[in-house]
């Protein structure tokens, strides 16, 4: 009987959450490594379906909670937890016994918790300060960029992160915004942008004018392409043979690292593509969980110990 945990997706509610966990084809005593558990609902799945999980994340936030709904202590057979970045994920899973995993999971991206409770700017709907760190072990906050990077380097970020057509208009409103007074908040940055691209924040109804700015600061803030590459290398290297590789991506900038990367293992003759199209959610999971329909499903199998 395991005993993890008392879920009830106040947190995070997991998107492909059967999709992913049967991907992970879970055999009793395996070893799965879920490197993003935010709160835990993929793991718990892992769990109740007979795996042990070495669960990883960054963010000091989502151990505490993890920890919190355990019925009994933290550390026990079926799960055990470390605090780290999954860019670190080969040493992790050294250090805790986890090589040779039956499979890894990434489930990318931010938490709902992150979004709205967190307090630390990642919604544009909040007025909250502009931080966006997912770890505090983090250096450079949100602010720290608006406020001290060139013209040029926020236009790069926009447009490389947030693929943002308007960067140009944003960059010039955010530089002239802040030679009056430094821009604290995420609401502050939200009518900036809002007011550079001609969109009344009230009555917005399409996609809100800051959605793509919001997304580059935190991918830049949070180096997350960078981690993403690190941590897939990692996690193929301790796999086992047979073992898959899971990852759900929510942006195209993140699935094509995945695609270009699987692609290439399957191409050097050391992995098999399990799915040649990415798995996205069903309407009825949609409708249930808005959050969850932008999610691409993508399965790797490893074939060869190299
Ligand atoms: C979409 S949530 C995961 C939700 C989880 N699967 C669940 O069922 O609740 C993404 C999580 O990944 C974490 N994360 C993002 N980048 C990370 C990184 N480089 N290393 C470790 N954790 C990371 C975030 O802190 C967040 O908690």
């Amino acid at each position: 009987m395991n005993n993890f945990p008392r879920l009830n997706w106040g947190f995070h509610t997991p998107a492909l959450l059967k999709e992913a966990v049967s991907a992970l084809n879970v055999r009793p005593n395996g070893k799965y490594i879920d490197a993003t558990i935010g709160g835990g609902g993929h793991s718990a799945e892992i769990i109740r379906r007979g795996g042990k999980v070495l669960g990883i994340d960054q963010d000091e936030d989502a151990i505490e909670y993890i920890k919190k709904n355990q019925e009994s202590g933290i550390e026990n057979q079926e799960l055990v937890l470390t605090r780290g970045n999954f860019k670190d994920i080969e040493r992790i899973a050294r250090e805790r016994g986890f090589v040779n995993a039956d499979g890894v999971l990434f489930d990318l991206g931010f938490s709902s918790y992150q979004m709205e409770k967190s307090g630390k700017g990642f919604s544009f709907l909040r007025d909250e300060p502009l931080d966006m760190r997912m770890s505090i072990e983090t250096k450079l906050t949100a602010r720290d960029i608006v406020n001290s990077a060139s013209r040029d380097e926020l236009y790069n970020i926009f447009s490389k992160f947030g693929e943002e057509k308007n960067a140009y208009a944003f960059c010039d409103s955010i530089v002239r915004a802040r030679s009056i007074k430094p821009i604290e908040t995420s609401r502050e940055l939200a009518e900036i942008v809002a007011r550079a691209s001609g969109t009344h924040l009230r009555g917005v109804t399409r996609l809100h004018p800051a959605t793509r700015v919001f997304q580059a600061l935190r991918i830049a803030v949070n180096s997350e392409i960078d981690n993403l590459k690190e941590g897939l290398a990692g996690a193929f290297e301790i796999l086992a043979p047979n073992g898959r590789l899971i990852v759900i991506s929510f942006h195209s900038l993140e699935d094509r690292v995945v695609k270009l990367f699987f692609a290439r293992l399957a191409r050097e003759g050391r992995a098999i593509l399990a799915n040649k199209k990415p798995i996205v959610p069903s309407e009825e999971e949609i409708k249930a969980n808005r959050r969850a329909r932008s999610a691409k499903l993508r399965i790797l199998e490893k074939i060869t110990n190299s």
